[in-house]
C-alpha cells in the first residue's frame, strides 16, 4: 500500500504541537482536508481553534500572502466574521515543524469558527441569501487596495481563466454537458473576456462555496472558512463564484443569484459593466468545475464521487440552457436598483410627450365610450382544459361587451391571468407558470382591419401555429427621434394578414398591417389583438414573451411599457400582480429607507381587517392587540363610508368655507373641559406636537422645555429633541441644551415605589428640581410636556398628584403645560375620554393623533383662546391638508361611533376584566413583575428576578413571538423592552380578553419552563 505522505500527524501529536508552540493545552480531532492536515483543538475551560499543517511542498509566498490577506480583512473590517491567525509563542503566525520523514512543513493556528455548514442548513431552512453576496461585497471592499506578490498567481479556479480549460474538454463524457460547456467556453473568450478586461480587478476569496460558509442558529451567517483559492483577478469573479454556487440544486436558480447579487451590490455597489457579466462569468465558474471534474475522473476512474458531486453541476447547466441570459442580466439589474431595460424611462417619457404623433391601430378610435375594461384575471384553468373555448369565451365575452354597449372590449396590461395551460407557459421552476399579461387585449370582431400607430417597418412576421399561441403575430420597429429603436407587437391575427407581410417592409403611419384572426388559426382565442409595446426582443423574436412569470414581472414591465402609452385610452387598463413576502421584503429593501423596521421574526403580510382582526394572505386570521390607531376597530364601516362619501365630492383645504371642519371642531371641543376651546389641524401626532411647541414659545417667549424620561414625542427634528426614548438611544445625538429631563415616574422600577402614599408627590419634587435647574442657569421654562399615560415609557399611569403638582410649579414659572394625548386619547382609559382628567388637571395645550381618524393620517391640537390668540403673530398660519373635508368628515364619524357604540364603556368593562385576569396570574408566574394599566392601556412588566428586577427582555420577546404563532398579535416597549404592551382597538371583547388571558398564561408558562429552545 502506497505510503501517505500527507496525513503523517496522529491527534496525539497535534496536542503535542499545539502546547509546545503555542502554550495551550486541548484536545485534538482529525478535520477532513485534501492536502493538508487539519485539527480541531479544543481547550479545556473553553476556545477552540483549527492546527493546519501544510504539505511540506506549500508555497511560501502563498502563504504569507494569506497571512496579510486575513490581517488586512481584520483591520478594515473587524466585524467580518472571519477567522483570526493566532501568533504562536515566538510571536508568529506560520511557523515551520519537521515531520517524521524529515520535511519541514509551514504550521498555523487559526480561531475556530462556529456554525453549521450552508449547505447543510440550506436543506431544512429557507436561508437569506443575500447574506451571501453582503459578506462577500464587504470582503472585496475591505481587500480593495491589498496586493501581494502571492495573490498574483496562475490558478485554474480563476474564471478569468477558462479558455485553459479547454485541454479538457475532450474529458467530459457527456456530450450534451460538453456541448453546453464547450459553448461557455467560446462565449468567453469571444465576448466575456474583452469586457472583463476593463473592470476592476483586485485580490479575491474566489470561493463563496456553500461549504466554506458557516450559519449560526438564527441562519445568519457566521463564518466564512477556507482562504486557500485567493487570488488577484476581477472582483466581479468572486460575486460570480457566490452566484454559482448558490444556484446549485435551487428551485428558481435566478431567484437566488438575485439575492446574491442585490446583497453585494447593496454593501460593494456594482457598475452596470459587472452586473452585465455575472451570469456568463457564473456559467463559467460551473463549465470550469465540469472540467475539473472531468480531468480528475480521468485521472482517477474509480471515484465514483467526483460523478455524483456534479449531478447539481449538470442539472444546472442543463437548465440554464432554458433561460434566457438578457432576462437574468435585467433582473440582476433591477434588484442592483437600475433601471431593468436600459433606455424604458426614455421610451416612456417619448411616448408621453410625442402623444401627438401617434395613431389609431384600429377602427374605431379608442375613447373611454366606445370601449369596456374586462376582468380576465378570474378565467382559470381547470382539469378539463380551459373553462371558455375559444367558442363559449367569444359569446360571454362579446355579449358582455354588447350589453354595455362596448364596440371594443379590453384585456389589462399587467393583469396576474391563470388562464394559460400548456407547456408553453411552464418555465424553469416548476412551482412557476407564466401568468402576467405584458400587453393589452383589444376584443374586436374576426377580421376588423388593423394599421400602423407609427412609421415602421417589419421586424418579425410569422404563423406561430402552436395551440394558444399567437398564430400569426407581427413585430414593427419603430425608431424615437435620436434614433433609439422599440417594436410594437401585433398578435392573434388572421391568416389573411401574411400577404401583407414581408422581411423589413416599411409601414407609414396609418397603413393597413393586417386582421384580427378568427378562431382557431389565431391560437384558438376568442377574436382579439395582443398588441404589445418592446423595447427589446432579447433574441427571442417572434416567440418574445407576451406573458411572464410573476418573478420576472418588474423586469417585463420594464421592457414592455404600458401599450395604453400608443393607444391613448383615457382609462385605467392596468391590473395588478400579488407579490409574494419575500417580493415584497426585497422590494422594501431596494426602494425604501432603510431604517423601517418589521414586526416578528417572520414578518406578516396583512392584507384585510375588520374590527379588532387582521387577515393574513394565507387567510389566517390574528386578534390585534398592538393597534391603537385603528381605534373603533379596522376598516370600520361607518368610517369608511364616511370617507367614500365625500371623497367624492369635495376635497379642499380650509381657505374655503365648509361645514365638516366647523362640525368636527365644534364635536371634538365638546369633549374638552373649559378652558380648551380652539383646535388646530394637522396631520400626525408630530405634526401636532410640533405646533404645540411652536404655540408655547410663542405664548412664553422662552424656548426651555421639561420632558419626561424615556418620552417620544414624534419624529420631527423638533420632536427627536424632545424625546428621550430616541436622544438617548442608539443613533441619538444626547440631550439637547434647551431640554431638561424629569425621571419617569415609575412606581415599580423607580426610585419611589408606587406603594408609598406620597408616590406621585415625590416623583413631581424631582421634576420640579429640573425646572429649578434650569431657572439657576438662568432659563425661564416654555413648557412641561408629557404624555397622560407613559406608552414608550412601559406603559406606567402616572401615580396620583403628580400632575397637579408639577403643573402648578411650571404654570408658576411662567410655563405652559401639554399633555401628549396621541397614544392614549379618545376613551382608551376607559373611565375617561382623556388621559390628563384622570389625574384632575386641565393642560394648556393637548396633542392629538393615532385614533382620532381611525387610521386616516390626521392630528389635531386643542388649546385655549389666550395661547391661540398669543400665535396671532402676523404670520399665516397655512396647512395644506389639515382640516380638509374629508380628514374632518372621517374624524367626526370616529367620535360619533365611539359615543354610539358606547365604546368607552366597553374600555372600562373589558379593560377592568383584563386587568383583574392577569393580576391574578401574578401569583403563578415568576415572569410577571407588574400588571399596569387603565382601560385598554395595559403594560404587562416581565423580570427574571423580583428583587433585583433583572429584565426578562428575550423573554417577553419569546412571549409576543408565541402568542403570534396562536394567532394573538401583541409588542413589546419600555425602556429595557421587557414590557407587553396591549393597546387593542377599543371594540375589544369580553370574549377576546378570555381568549387572550388563556393564551397568555399558557405561553407564559411554556417560556418558564423553557419548553421552548
Ligand atoms: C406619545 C406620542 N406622541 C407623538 C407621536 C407621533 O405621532 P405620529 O407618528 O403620528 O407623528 C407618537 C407616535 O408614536 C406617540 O406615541
Amino acid at each position: 500500500m502506497a505510503q501517505d505522505t500527507l496525513h503523517l500527524y496522529s491527534t496525539t501529536e497535534a496536542e503535542f504541537l499545539f502546547q509546545e508552540l503555542y502554550g495551550h493545552v486541548g484536545r485534538a480531532t482529525a478535520l477532513p482536508s485534501e492536502r493538508d492536515q487539519n485539527f480541531r483543538l479544543v481547550v479545556e475551560g473553553g476556545g477552540a481553534f483549527v492546527l493546519k499543517l501544510y504539505a511540506p511542498e506549500t508555497d511560501r509566498v502563498w502563504l504569507e500572502a494569506q497571512d496579510a490577506l486575513l490581517q488586512e480583512l481584520a483591520q478594515r473590517d473587524a466585524d467580518l466574521p472571519l477567522p483570526r491567525a493566532v501568533p504562536n509563542k515566538k510571536n508568529m503566525i506560520t511557523d515551520e515543524v519537521v515531520d517524521p520523514q524529515g520535511k519541514s512543513r509551514p504550521i498555523r493556528l487559526l480561531s475556530w469558527m462556529e456554525g453549521d455548514v450552508w449547505s447543510k442548513v440550506a436543506q431544512k431552512q429557507d436561508l437569506d441569501y443575500s447574506q451571501i453576496g453582503r459578506l462577500m461585497g464587504r470582503m472585496d471592499k475591505a481587500l480593495k487596495s491589498f496586493s501581494h506578490e502571492g495573490a498574483k498567481r496562475t490558478f485554474l479556479w480563476d474564471i478569468a481563466q477558462a479558455t485553459t480549460h479547454r485541454a479538457f474538454l475532450h474529458l467530459i463524457e457527456d456530450e450534451k454537458i460538453r456541448s453546453i460547456v464547450m459553448a461557455i467556453v467560446d462565449r468567453f473568450e469571444q465576448k466575456n473576456a474583452w469586457a472583463l478586461n476593463k473592470l476592476p480587478s483586485q485580490v479575491i476569496h474566489n470561493d463563496a462555496n456553500d461549504y466554506n460558509i458557516l450559519v449560526d442558529s438564527q441562519g445568519q451567517i457566521s463564518g466564512l472558512i477556507d482562504f486557500g483559492d485567493f487570488i488577484e483577478s476581477y472582483r466581479v469573479c468572486d460575486l460570480a463564484v457566490a452566484c454559482a454556487y448558490a444556484m446549485l440544486g435551487q428551485r428558481d436558480p435566478v431567484g437566488r443569484a438575485c439575492e446574491v447579487v442585490a446583497g453585494y451590490h447593496a454593501t460593494n455597489p456594482l457598475t452596470a459593466a459587472e452586473i452585465a457579466l455575472v451570469y456568463d462569468l457564473a456559467q463559467v465558474r460551473l463549465a470550469e468545475s465540469t472540467c475539473m471534474a472531468a480531468q480528475q475522473y480521468a485521472a482517477n476512474p474509480e471515484n465514483d464521487y467526483l460523478l455524483i458531486s456534479q449531478k447539481d453541476v449538470r442539472e444546472l447547466l442543463l437548465r440554464m440552457e432554458k433561460i434566457n441570459r438578457d432576462v437574468v442580466h435585467y433582473r440582476f439589474r433591477d434588484v442592483c436598483g437600475l433601471e431593468a431595460c436600459p433606455g424604458s424611462r426614455k421610451l416612456v417619457q417619448w411616448l408621453s410627450a410625442n402623444a401627438d404623433r401617434i395613431g389609431p391601430i384600429c377602427d374605431p378610435v379608442l375613447s373611454a365610450d366606445n370601449v369596456l375594461v374586462l376582468d380576465l384575471s378570474t378565467l382559470s384553468v381547470d382539469e378539463e382544459g380551459i373553462t371558455l373555448d375559444a367558442e363559449a369565451a367569444t359569446s360571454l365575452i362579446f355579449s358582455i361587451m354588447d350589453d354595455a354597449g362596448a364596440e371594443v372590449g379590453i384585456g389589462n396590461y399587467l393583469e396576474d391571468r391563470n388562464v394559460y395551460k400548456g407547456d408553453f407557459f411552464e418555465t424553469v421552476d416548476p412551482e412557476e407558470r407564466r401568468t402576467v399579461h405584458l400587453g393589452i387585449d383589444l376584443f374586436l370582431p374576426a377580421y376588423a382591419p388593423l394599421y400602423a400607430p407609427l412609421d415602421g417597418k417589419v421586424r418579425v412576421h410569422n404563423d406561430n401555429t402552436r395551440d394558444y399561441d399567437y398564430g400569426p403575430v407581427l413585430i414593427l420597429e419603430h425608431e424615437m427621434d435620436e434614433g433609439q429603436v422599440f417594436y410594437t407587437k401585433y398578435g392573434h391575427l388572421s391568416r389573411t394578414s401574411l400577404a401583407l407581410w414581408e422581411d423589413g417592409k416599411a409601414f407609414k403611419k396609418g397603413e393597413l398591417i393586417g386582421y384580427v384572426g378568427p378562431y382557431p388559426e389565431n391560437g384558438n382565442w376568442a377574436p382579439h389583438v395582443h398588441f404589445q409595446l418592446l423595447l427589446d426582443l432579447m433574441g427571442m423574436e417572434n416567440d418574445v414573451c407576451g406573458v411572464a412569470a410573476r418573478s420576472e414581472r418588474n423586469v417585463w414591465a420594464s421592457v414592455c411599457p404600458s401599450p395604453n402609452l400608443i393607444l391613448g385610452m383615457q382609462i385605467k387598463c392596468e391590473g395588478t400582480t400579488v407579490r409574494s413576502a419575500k417580493d415584497i421584503r426585497s422590494e422594501r429593501a431596494r426602494h425604501l429607507g432603510p431604517n423601517l423596521s418589521l414586526s416578528y421574526s417572520a414578518p406578516l403580510k396583512i392584507v384585510r381587517g375588520e374590527a379588532q382582526y387582521l387577515y393574513s394572505e394565507s387567510g389566517d386570521s390574528y386578534l390585534d392587540m398592538v393597534n391603537n390607531v385603528c381605534h373603533v376597530g379596522h376598516c370600520h364601516p361607518r368610517v369608511v363610508k364616511a370617507a367614500t362619501e365625500q371623497l367624492p365630492v369635495l376635497n379642499t383645504n380650509t381657505r374655503y368655507l365648509h361645514d365638516n371642519i366647523v362640525n368636527y371642531a365644534r364635536e371634538l371641543l365638546s369633549t374638552f373641559p373649559e378652558p380648551l376651546e380652539v383646535c388646530f389641524f394637522v396631520n400626525s401626532g408630530s405634526e401636532a406636537n410640533d405646533l404645540a411647541l411652536r404655540l408655547a414659545q410663542n405664548y412664553t417667549g422662552c424656548r426651555e422645555m421639561l420632558v419626561v424620561d424615556h418620552a417620544y414625542h414624534g419624529n420631527l427634528t423638533s420632536l427627536i429633541d424632545l424625546s428621550p426614548y430616541k436622544f438617548n438611544r442608539k443613533g441619538g445625538r444626547g440631550r439637547p441644551e434647551h431640554v431638561r429631563v424629569c425621571p419617569m415616574p415609575d412606581g415599580y422600577r423607580g426610585p419611589v415605589k408606587a406603594d408609598d402614599p406620597a408616590c406621585g408627590s415625590k416623583y413631581a419634587d424631582l421634576a420640579i428640581q429640573e425646572l429649578r435647574a434650569l431657572e439657576q442657569a438662568g432659563g425661564k421654562p416654555c413648557a412641561f410636556i408629557a404624555e397622560s399615560l407613559l406608552g414608550c415609557g412601559g406603559q406606567i399611569v402616572l401615580p396620583q398628584g403628580y400632575l397637579p403638582k408639577v403643573y402648578d410649579a411650571v404654570r408658576a414659572s411662567g410655563g405652559l403645560c401639554i399633555a401628549d394625548e396621541v397614544q392614549v386619547g379618545f376613551g382608551r382609559i376607559g373611565e375617561h375620554m382623556w388621559g390628563f382628567e384622570q389625574q384632575g388637571v386641565v393642560p394648556d395645550i393637548v396633542t392629538l393623533g393615532k385614533p382620532i381618524a381611525n387610521g386616516h393620517p390626521m392630528g389635531a391640537v386643542v388649546t385655549t383662546r389666550a395661547v391661540a390668540d398669543a400665535f396671532m403673530t402676523g404670520m399665516e398660519y397655512f396647512n395644506t391638508f389639515g382640516g380638509n373635508p374629508v380628514s374632518c368628515a372621517i374624524g367626526l364619524e370616529v367620535l360619533q361611533v365611539v359615543r354610539d357604540e358606547r365604546l368607552q364603556n366597553n374600555a372600562r368593562l373589558v379593560g377592568a376584566r383584563m386587568m383583574q385576569g392577569l393580576k391574578s396570574m401574578v401569583a403563578d408566574h415568576p415572569l410577571i413583575g407588574e400588571v399596569r394599566g387603565m382601560g385598554l392601556f395595559i403594560g404587562v412588566e416581565l423580570v427574571r428576578d423580583h428583587a433585583t428586577l433583572e429584565p426578562a427582555t428575550p423573554e417577553a420577546g419569546k412571549v409576543v413571538n408565541l402568542m403570534k404563532e396562536r394567532g394573538i398579535l401583541l409588542s413589546t416597549d419600555g425602556p429595557l423592552d421587557n414590557v407587553v404592551k396591549i393597546k387593542p382597538p377599543i371594540c375589544f371583547s369580553a370574549e377576546d380578553a378570555e381568549r387572550f388571558l388563556r393564551e397568555f398564561d399558557d405561553c407564559l408558562a411554556l417560556v418558564e419552563q423553557e419548553e421552548i429552545k
